[in-house]
Parts: structure tokens; C-alpha cells; sequence
């Protein structure tokens, strides 16, 4: 089976090759992005989703292909480029389409974050091709992310006290390996989420537990976090990114707890802690 992973050179998408590799090593992997690598075993080439001409070579004789979506924040890009890599996969021919998307993706127009995500799924779900969507709740090492400002400030914050899931990336991407390397999957929407959902005291105490310091839950004023924001000279666009994060947050579209990832994985996901102290400890 020919298997493509569109974003393969990315953080989630080297992920995603290493899972199929250790998986399998029967297939043959092509690894596709706008600066390809090709590795023993992986065959890289070229596909930019914002030259469509590149796609149609670069998904010819896929039997499957997993989307991940870019990390353009610029208003409508991303949404367009999910909407054209998955016309491009249909044309090419691509016999069953997987879509890294979002938890808690709805109907939302721009600058919301959830937007690109809500075109992409629509496009695959209207494509009348063979589909799965896999949903990715807010990263672990995004959380983790946030701990010099946490150190600097005592503090993490939020607009409201929130419950969310944190999945750890290298779980989401043995979730998609599972999918294209197990069959049974055509029409699922899965979430990609960690065994619990924490809440805003919780989580900051487990930070500040792993860190050796104190760290407290904060909730802000949503024009107080984006003031901060421009403060440090970020542009609009990014702010409302930012800032609709934080709104998802709070409506609770993370706090979302599944067993997808031990089902499509065959393994539990990695506990929150773990994943901190990896990167933190
Ligand atoms: N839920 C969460 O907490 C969370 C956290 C982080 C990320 N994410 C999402 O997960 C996805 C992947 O994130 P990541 O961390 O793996 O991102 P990343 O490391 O920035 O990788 C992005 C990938 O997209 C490719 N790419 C960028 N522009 C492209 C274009 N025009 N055409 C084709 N390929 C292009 C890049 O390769 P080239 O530059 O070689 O083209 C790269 O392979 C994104 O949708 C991101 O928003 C979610």
C-alpha cells in the first residue's frame, strides 16, 4: 500500500512518518511537504498547498493520504488550503483521505481558529471521497509551552475557569497511523484526546508541582490578555488567533475525553504529567 502524509516535515508529520515506520514496514511511505526529505525507506516529494499543479503529482498513486493542515494564521489561508489539498487528493485519484483536524470544530468564520478546520472537514465530508476526520484536542507541549510566562508571571491564565483534555502530539500521531494501518475506519470522526480533562487550578498545579514553583490559575479580563498581546507587538490577526483559543477554551470545546487514541493507537495516551516532565522537568 502506497500511504502519504501531506506535512510530513513538520512536527506532527515526522511523528506520523516514525509511527508508520515503527508500525509497519511493509508500505511504501511517501513524504510530502514544500521542502521534502527522502529517508531509507520514505520516498519525499514535493506538494505545496498553495500551487495546486504541485499536489497532483505529489498525490498521484496514494492508496491513502493523511492531511495535516499548516500553521498559517493569515485570515482564509489555511482554510483554503485544506479545501485544496482535498479537491487535489479527490482528482488525484487518493483511495481514502484522512483529516488532522480539531476538537471542538464547528461552524466558525474567520479569525476564528476553528474556521480552517470546519472548511477542511466540510470539503472532505461533501467530497463524496472515502474520508476519516481525526480531531486533535490542544497539545501537551503546547501547555508546556507556556511555562516561562507561567515562571515569569506565578500564573497561568485564562478567561474563565475550563476543563480541557491536553493530548500529547506523539499520541495523535499514532492515532493517524492507526487509522491508514487498520481498516474499518471510512465515515469516523475520531478525538485525539488524553485520558482526562483538567481543570485551570489543576493543571497549573501540576505545572507548578513539575516546575518547583507555585503556579496559580488566573482568570483575566479577555481585553487585559489581548492588550498584553499587542503590548509585545504581535499582529492583529495573531491576537485574535490567540485570543480565540482562549475562548474555546473557556466555552469548553477541549473538554472532550475519549478512548480514541488507546483504540487506534492499541496503547493508553501519555498522562499530562509525563509529558510535562518530559519537556519541563
Ligand atoms: N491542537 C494543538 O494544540 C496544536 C498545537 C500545535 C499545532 N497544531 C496543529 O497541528 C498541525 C501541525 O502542526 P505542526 O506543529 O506539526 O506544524 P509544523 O511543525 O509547523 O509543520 C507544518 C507542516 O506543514 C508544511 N507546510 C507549511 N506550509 C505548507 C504549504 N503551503 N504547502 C504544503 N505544506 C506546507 C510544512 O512543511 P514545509 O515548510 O516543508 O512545506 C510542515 O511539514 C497544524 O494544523 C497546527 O495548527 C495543533
Amino acid at each position: 500500500m502506497n500511504i502519504g502524509v501531506s506535512g510530513a516535515s513538520g512536527k506532527l508529520g515526522q511523528a506520523i512518518v516514525r509511527e508508520l515506520q515503527a508500525r509497519n514496514s511493509d508500505h511504501v511511505l511517501v513524504a510530502i511537504s514544500r521542502t521534502p526529505a527522502s529517508t531509507p525507506g520514505v520516498e519525499g516529494r514535493v506538494g505545496d498547498y498553495d500551487k495546486p499543479e504541485t499536489l497532483a503529482t505529489a498525490y498521484a498513486g496514494l492508496d491513502k493520504l493523511i492531511i495535516i493542515p499548516t500553521t498559517d494564521l493569515r485570515p482564509g489561508m489555511r482554510g483554503t488550503q485544506n479545501e485544496t489539498a482535498i479537491t487535489s487528493a479527490v482528482a488525484a485519484g487518493v483511495k481514502h483521505i484522512v483529516f488532522l483536524s480539531a476538537a471542538g470544530t464547528r461552524e466558525q468564520a474567520e479569525p476564528a481558529i476553528g474556521a480552517s478546520y470546519w472548511r477542511g472537514e466540510q470539503a472532505l465530508i461533501k467530497s463524496g471521497a472515502s474520508w476519516t476526520i481525526l480531531r486533535m484536542n490542544y497539545y501537551a507541549e503546547a501547555l508546556a509551552d507556556e511555562a516561562e510566562s507561567a515562571l515569569a508571571t506565578g500564573a497561568l491564565t485564562g478567561f474563565g475557569e475550563n476543563k480541557v483534555a491536553f493530548v500529547g502530539r506523539e499520541d495523535v500521531a499514532a492515532a493517524a497511523a492507526g487509522i491508514v494501518l487498520t481498516e474499518g475506519h471510512a465515515g469516523a470522526i475520531y478525538n485525539a484526546t488524553g485520558a482526562k480533562s483538567y481543570t485551570g487550578a489543576e493543571r497549573a498545579a501540576l505545572m507548578g508541582e513539575v516546575l518547583g514553583k507555585t503556579v496559580v490559575f488566573a482568570a483575566i479580563p479577555v481585553e487585559t490578555f489581548k492588550a498584553g498581546m499587542a503590548q509585545m507587538g504581535l499582529p492583529s490577526f495573531v491576537i485574535d488567533t490567540i485570543t480565540g483559543i482562549q475562548l474555546d477554551f473557556a466555552s469548553g470545546a477541549f473538554d472532550v475525553v475519549t478512548g480514541d487514541v488507546e483504540k487506534l493507537a492499541g496503547r493508553k495516551p501519555q498522562d499530562l504529567r509525563d509529558v510535562l516532565v518530559a519537556k519541563l522537568g
